[in-house]
């Protein structure tokens, strides 16, 4: 049931409760007024019956007298005079002033308390006069005054729903529309909007769906573009692992394949010595591509370099840099210290995207790359170098962005600022350590790397 259908059957519960106590209050006024109109009216009556009859006292009275004596009686509202005979048969009675209107029988049935009369003795054996109450008039009259209250309450109430109702359905009908704009918004599309007019109530909470509905559409834009650097950055990693390959492995594969097909021909020849050259030269040449390779993989997953240290994987970043960049100078500050895989992996994946960034965006001539633990529990993690500097323009980049929630991740923050003249950049993570732990010894290491 809607909630305006619902508070109107509440409302309506009220008034018809409220309606039933009126009726009930009504229905005990009435009988009290009816019982006491009856007996009021019964000793007015008995009173100017025996007025009446007086003056003809104590001599004989005729019937003529008599008669005349009840049909004074003749439309009165209330009371009726009956002449009963001495063998106590009616022999006149006047006549009661009936209503207009009158009330219905169920009514009067109701409101008919018990029967009021009083009786005259006439001299002479001559009978008796009997007054009886008669309440119809008076229950008509009850009836009509709650006809009236009745209307003027059935009125009331219908103008009190009418109105609650208009007003709910005023009130409410932005409801509708929120509902529909939540089911856009359930159904992707955020830019669904709401008015905010109506009481203060509701439009708080649909002011409150606007700034949701543009914070989520806000939100998928940037989605949006993160997945696109995402894919770009993702394609430009393969591309530079491609080219590596190609131009560092490629080399030295053919070289092997140069030297173990001349093998053969300097054995035919008897040229031991040769051999023994071109075997060492493929030695080197597998020896490259192994370290070659190593590097690629510790790019790919820095967990076997962190097995050796943030600061030997520091170093290891640096020099795969150098390798290609051999103008900037690297300075490397890093503690040997472990904080456990989670966060050793997180400061070594800052100093790699830092200097990523530097090397890209600002080409430097000196990146320093430190570690530090602060004695208030936090491990300090910066990339600073000496380039460009952040241009005003900068664009919001996966690099950043996928730093700052490795660092939520691990209750820390990043910071990002130019050095003074807008010269350089120093990139800053601050995160919460635990107990160093202990990293396994190089005989340990070296057995677990070997099984
Ligand atoms: N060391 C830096 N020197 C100059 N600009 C930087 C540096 N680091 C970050 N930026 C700026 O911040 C932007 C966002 O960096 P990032 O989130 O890593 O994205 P991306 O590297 O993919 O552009 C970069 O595009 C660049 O403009
Ligand atoms: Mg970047």
């Amino acid at each position: 049931m809607s909630l305006r259908r619902r508070l109107l059957a509440l409302i309506a519960l009220l008034l018809a409760a409220s309606l039933l106590a009126g009726g009930l209050l009504t229905y005990w006024h009435g009988t009290r007024k009816i019982e006491l109109e009856m007996s009021s009216a019964i000793a007015v009556g008995d009173n100017a019956l025996r007025d009446a009859v007086l003056p003809f006292l104590p001599g004989p009275i005729s019937d003529g007298q008599i008669e005349r004596v009840v049909s004074t009686f003749d439309g009165d509202r209330h009371l009726r005079a009956t002449l009963v005979t001495s063998d106590s048969k009616t022999k006149f009675q006047s006549r009661v002033r009936p209503p207009a209107d009158p009330a219905p029988g169920w009514l009067q049935r109701l409101l008919t308390g018990t029967p009021h009369s009083a009786e005259l003795l006439l001299p002479d054996e001559r009978g008796k006069i009997v007054l009886q109450a008669d309440p119809l008039n008076e229950v008509t009259e009850v009836w009509e005054d709650a006809k009236l209250k009745l209307a003027i309450v059935a009125g009331f109430c219908t103008l009190v729903l009418a109105m609650i109702s208009v007003t709910l359905g005023r009130a409410l009908r932005p409801l509708e529309s929120l509902s529909l704009a939540l089911q856009q918004v359930g159904g992707g599309d955020y830019q669904a909007h709401v008015s905010e007019s109506g009481p203060e109530e509701l439009a708080a909470i649909y002011k409150g769906f606007n700034t949701m509905a543009a914070k989520l559409a806000d939100a998928e834009v940037q989605n949006r573009s993160l997945n696109a650097q995402l894919n770009s950055i993702q394609d430009e990693e393969r591309a530079e692992i491609a080219r590596d390959l190609h131009d560092e492995v490629g080399p030295f594969l053919f070289a092997v394949d140069v030297d173990a097909q001349t093998i053969p021909v300097l054995l035919d020849r008897g040229a031991t010595a040769d051999v023994s050259a071109r075997s060492q030269a493929i030695r080197q040449s597998v020896a490259h591509m192994q370290s070659h390779l190593r590097s690629v993989l510790s790019r790919l997953r820095p967990g076997m370099l962190l097995d050796l240290g943030v600061s030997h994987a520091a170093e290891q970043l640096a020099a795969f840099w150098r390798a290609r960049y051999p103008a900037i100078q690297f300075d490397i500050d890093c503690s040997d210290e472990s904080f456990g895989g989670a966060l050793d992996e997180t400061a070594f994946r800052i100093l790699q995207e830092g200097t990523s960034n530097a090397v890209r965006h600002g080409k430097p001539a000196h990146i320093s790359l430190a570690t530090r633990k602060l004695d208030t529990g936090m491990l300090v993690v910066s990339v600073t170098d000496d380039g460009g500097g952040l241009k005003a323009s900068e664009r919001k980049g996966f690099g950043l962005s996928g730093m700052r929630d490795r660092l939520a991740r691990m209750g820390g923050t990043l910071t990002i600022q130019s050095g003074t003249n807008g010269q350089g950049v120093c990139l800053r993570a601050e995160m919460p350590y635990m107990q160093p732990a202990r990293r396994p010894s190089a005989e340990h290491r070296d057995t677990a790397n070997n099984s």
